[in-house]
């Protein structure tokens, strides 16, 4: 592997596979925006041997990693210690080592999706009433900061059930939580976060059209160059504002960003140049 440039603090991406990650491109625009000595790769991790693809990569100097598919639970489990909302989340996308040999980990996604929403949208979560679709891991990892923005209600909707739930249940001492079938969701909703793979395959978890009214903003945590299946069905549905996870996957960057560095980058520049790298 190449040596670190004279200077350079190193970070990566680690994830099987890895060529297609996006992180690189973005960490490397927030060095250059705020002027911070970071080198930035991607590192394709051995997924019979996590933990040996670290070592390699701190042995090196390295001294942060972002987690991507399928490592997140693996990071956990590497980790010493843990943010309140990464234990919640139960799997981890931002490692730090730290000087002392100890190994601290983040969930950086949930604030990536709320940051996305309320800043970047100005959609206030507060007080309202938001529905989440899905209860894999990705909904997990979003609840924690969703809940510390203190929606009224949230209500968990599933394909299996018992998974949502459970979920509500995990969560429940954050908030107003209830777990449901996609077929029992009842009245509409100011915010409904797509989180199921559904898009994926081009499909939509088959929830009534009821939930959207002409306010109701629509996020979907996927995102491509074609408008997802769920934002398309929102926005025919009249939905105030559909949203893709574009966003989220620039928030969350930065959130490690500033976790590494103590800086936050400005995320516009990288996200509007993403944006038109996708069309
Ligand atoms: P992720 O890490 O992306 O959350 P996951 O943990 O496998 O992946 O969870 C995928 C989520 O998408 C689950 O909530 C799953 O529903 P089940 O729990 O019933 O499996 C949901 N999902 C996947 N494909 C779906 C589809 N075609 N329609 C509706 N929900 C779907």
């Amino acid at each position: 592997m190449a040596e670190t440039p004279a200077n350079k603090d190193l970070y990566a991406v680690i994830g099987s596979p890895i060529k297609h990650s996006k992180s690189p491109w973005i960490h490397g625009q927030f060095a250059e925006i705020t002027g911070e000595p970071v080198e930035y790769r991607a590192v394709l991790g051995n997924e019979q041997d996590f933990a040996g693809s670290v070592e390699a990569f701190r042995s090196e100097g390295g001294q942060g990693l972002n987690v991507t598919v399928p490592f997140k639970q693996d990071a956990f489990d590497y980790a010493s210690e843990f943010s309140e909302r990464a234990k919640r989340a139960g799997a981890v996308n931002t490692l730090v080592f730290r000087e002392d040999g100890s190994v601290f980990a983040e969930n950086t996604d949930g604030v990536g999706i709320v940051r996305d929403i309320t800043v970047n949208y100005e959609v206030a979560i507060s007080g309202k009433r938001v529905l989440v679709l899905g209860a894999g891991g990705a909904v997990r990892g979003i609840l924690e900061p969703l809940l510390a923005e203190k929606p009224q209600e949230v209500v968990i909707a599933n394909r299996t059930v018992s998974k949502a739930v459970q979920l509500a249940d995990d969560f429940s001492d954050l908030g107003c939580l209830v777990g449901v079938g996609f077929a029992d969701v009842e009245g509409s909703f100011d915010l409904i976060i797509n989180g199921t793979s559904a898009s994926l395959a081009g499909e939509l978890p088959p929830i009534p059209s009821s939930v959207i009214t002409p306010s109701s903003v629509c996020y979907d945590m996927m995102y491509g160059a074609e408008m997802t299946v769920f934002n398309q069905w929102a926005q025919q549905l009249g939905a105030a504002e559909v949203i893709d996870g574009l966003g989220m996957l620039v928030e969350q960057a930065a959130e490690s960003f500033f976790i590494w560095r103590g800086v936050r980058p400005d995320t516009q520049p990288v996200l509007q140049a993403l944006r038109a790298s996708l069309a």
